[in-house]
């Protein structure tokens, strides 16, 4: 049997009618950038998450990087984040100028350490950056208590985690402002690129407004130096389309990770735990195994398309080598790195698929 990683044309299947008819609208209306879609979809997402305000920009990186700003992160000051989560989120940092600072991760949750974070505060400390990882809202009341303590802003790289939930409350709407992506892969995913910023900060929300549009705030009047960070219609038209399903998607998701759940109780793998307060989304089902490479490369020789998210952390990338961190700095983070693998789950995938993976993956690596 064939189950490939991902397959984002199944559900194309599902939504041609709709979608192409959303583009006919978009393209009949000759607005292109912005406009009536896009804010439609603001109003929609921000109801969504329970947060006042949306400001939908290019990529969930602008969204994240216009969090920082209107939070007031400037050349130098420290964010404190994971190691344990892709580059963008020490980008977004890197790109106010300040510094990414690295707190390790709890490994049972593979998000985060909140008890790790205190130990990482410095004078220079300005905001806290926590990543939902893998659809997994962080404890952020452990967090928050930190932040107030220091006089620290929290903000949210939900970028994996639409439609989660912390104690009842969507994330996107628990720190001062939150970053979504809408990368194609992502459970809302557009056509193309795409991301948001969300908060109840109304003149946060002003900020990221007028500083995704070249910092213009009336017509050719610009108050700012800003950003090209806006978003297509198109996109929003599909985005639009695809909220209505985000909820049903997401409890197919919840479906197949328990079916995987009860295929694997008894094999040598590892499964990451809920915390009691979250109602995690899934946008990835990960597993830590020994020997993940071997692993790997058997469930490809039976026609299991899998993923690593992530093989390396942060400061053990090339890219961040300046920051001056080296092997051991983060040991929980990078034993992590060695033992994650990402199973294939999608709504799309069947009870079968789910099946042959998991039992595919127990004779790879034994029950116990
Ligand atoms: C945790 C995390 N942060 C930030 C990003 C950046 O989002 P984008 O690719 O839309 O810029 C991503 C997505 O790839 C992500 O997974």
């Amino acid at each position: 049997m064939d189950v490939p990683y991902f397959d984002l044309a199944l559900q194309y299947v599902e939504l041609r009618a709709e979608i192409l008819e959303a583009i006919d609208r978009v393209c009949g209306s000759g607005i292109f950038v912005l406009g009536e879609e896009v804010e439609q979809f603001e109003k929609e997402f921000a109801a969504y998450c329970g947060v006042n305000h949306c400001v939908a920009v290019n990529s969930g990186t602008s969204a994240l990087h216009l969090a920082l700003l209107v939070a007031g992160v400037q050349a130098g000051d420290e964010v404190i984040t994971t190691p344990n989560t892709f580059l963008a989120t020490a980008e977004a940092i890197l790109y106010t100028g300040a510094r990414p600072v690295f707190a390790d991760i709890d490994p049972a949750t593979a998000n985060i350490d909140p008890q790790s974070i205190e130990a990482a505060i410095t004078p220079r400390t300005k905001a806290i950056l926590p990543v939902h990882l893998y659809g997994q809202p962080v404890d952020f009341d452990v967090i928050s208590a930190v932040a107030a303590k220091y006089h620290l802003a929290v903000i949210e790289d939900a970028c994996q985690a639409h439609g989660a939930r912390y104690r009842g409350r969507r994330v996107g709407s628990l720190g001062s402002a939150a970053a979504f992506s809408f990368y194609p892969t992502k459970n809302l995913g557009a056509y193309g690129e795409g991301g948001a910023l969300t908060t109840n900060d109304a003149r946060a929300a002003a900020l990221a407004r007028a500083l995704r549009h070249h910092g213009q705030k009336d017509h050719y009047e610009q108050a700012y130096v800003g950003y090209n960070y806006r978003l297509d219609s198109l996109q929003c038209a599909v985005l639009r389309i695809k909220l209505k399903r985000l909820d049903a998607w997401t409890q197919r998701r919840r479906y197949l990770v328990d079916l995987y759940r009860q295929h694997l109780h008894d094999a040598r793998v590892e499964l990451l735990r809920d915390l009691p307060e979250v109602r995690a989304v899934y946008h990835l089902f990960v597993v830590y195994v020994d020997d993940r490479d071997r692993v790997r490369a058997e469930l490809a020789k039976r026609g299991v398309g899998t993923a690593v998210h992530y093989p390396r952390p942060l400061h053990l990338q090339p890219a961040l080598a300046h920051l001056g961190y080296g092997p051991g700095s983060f040991p929980h983070a990078e034993r992590a790195c060695e033992r994650v693998l990402s199973l294939p789950l999608y709504p799309e995938l069947t009870e079968a698929q789910v099946e042959y993976v998991a039992r595919s993956l127990r004779e790879i690596v034994g029950s116990r």
